[in-house]
């Protein structure tokens, strides 16, 4: 294996040694095994392509600083998928099954876990889809679930770096009371291309908007949006938003240092009293926004508002502070008062 430079590690798609996956055939879900093998032989007609009958989850397990391995939140993450899976009518992997393949697949590619001290980690990614040829929308006879891992550095390139967002007038994410909420493939499919638009502005983020008024934030495209007003941290209560669990982590942590946590709807014309502004997700921890713009047309030069949290280009302290107790947290430098690191046998 050639040797990783753990220390400029981003976020993509790896190849490590194994594969972990379960099927489910006939109403019950098969043993457990691994396989070296990094591809699926199938049917033109799978399901899982034509119609989007997939979700999938992202986790990170860590080598700590007294040399034991954790995988961060699990059991929130297995509810979160049995929660997908409900919403698609596809089998729910039990919480235990769940656990128990992650933590498979870290023991199978421990070679590719980041050793401590270079804030890099191993990300999870369980897929839940269905694989069977068919053309009706009938129930699913065979369903894989599939747990890959890769190593983990920065998403955008560097840790704890502001980013610049937009507000794009023309593209929605998710319909009041349909897919939002859950972790579902085709809830990315329709980011791509802004995503494209925006990167070739320089813009990392998409933050949306609800889109049944436009009038109130929801969330970036691939993170929770979080404002900090004094020693208040306020993020959107929406049923289109994905419930992020380290902007659930992040509340926690802000209630532990005495700051107020605010859980509402977030009317846009707010965005400008907020001292910082940031996304969170397992995959970026926390991204502030150095600015946030708003934009009639995403493809057009026309900018409507700007909404400023960096006059600098400097990390607001309240941020920084949340980064310093998470990642603390992950990596066991700090203590772990509410028990949210799983800890696994090598
Ligand atoms: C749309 C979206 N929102 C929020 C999040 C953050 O969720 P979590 O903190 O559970 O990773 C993610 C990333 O997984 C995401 O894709």
């Amino acid at each position: 294996m050639a040797q990783i430079d753990w220390d400029s590690l981003g976020f993509d798609a790896y190849r490590t040694r194994t594969v972990v996956l379960a099927h489910y055939r006939d109403g019950a879900w098969s043993d457990i095994r691994t396989t070296e093998t990094f591809s699926f032989t199938i049917d033109p007609f799978t399901q899982g392509l034509h119609y989007a009958i997939s979700c999938f989850e992202g986790l990170k397990a860590f080598r700590q600083k007294d040399g034991g391995i954790i995988i961060f939140r699990p059991e929130k993450n297995a509810a979160r998928m049995a929660r997908s899976a409900r919403f698609l009518g596809l089998p729910e992997p039990s919480e235990e099954m769940f656990i128990r393949m992650c933590e498979l697949c870290v023991k199978n590619n421990m070679e590719f876990l980041p050793p401590y001290g270079h804030q890099a980690s191993l990300y999870l990614r369980p897929l839940l889809f269905a694989p069977h040829p068919q053309m009706q929308l009938v129930p699913y006879p065979e369903v894989i679930l599939a747990v890959m891992c890769a190593p983990a550095g920065s998403y955008y390139g560097a840790h704890l770096r502001s980013a610049a967002a937009v507000i794009p007038g023309d593209f929605d994410r998710a319909a009041p009371k349909g897919t939002g909420s859950y972790k579902l493939s085709a809830n990315y499919a329709g980011t791509f291309v802004p995503y494209q638009i925006a990167h070739a502005q320089g813009y990392a983020e998409l933050l949306y908007l609800n889109s049944a008024t436009r009038e109130y934030v929801d969330e970036f495209g691939s993170s929770n949006f979080f404002g900090i007003k004094g020693d208040t941290y306020v993020t959107p209560l929406s049923d289109s938003v994905l419930p992020s669990i380290t902007n659930l982590t992040l509340q926690e942590c802000a209630a532990d240092f005495g700051m107020k946590v605010e859980k509402r709807p977030v009317p846009l014309e707010e965005l400008s009293e907020f001292e910082e502004a940031g996304g969170c997700g397992t995959a970026v921890v926390i991204t502030p926004m150095s600015h946030i713009d708003m934009k009639p047309v995403l493809a057009a030069p026309e900018v409507s508002r700007s909404f400023r949290y960096e006059e600098d280009g400097a990390v607001g302290p309240v941020c920084t502070k949340l980064y310093k107790r998470i990642t603390g947290i992950q990596f066991g430098e700090i203590e772990d008062t509410h028990g949210w690191c799983h800890k696994i046998q090598a």
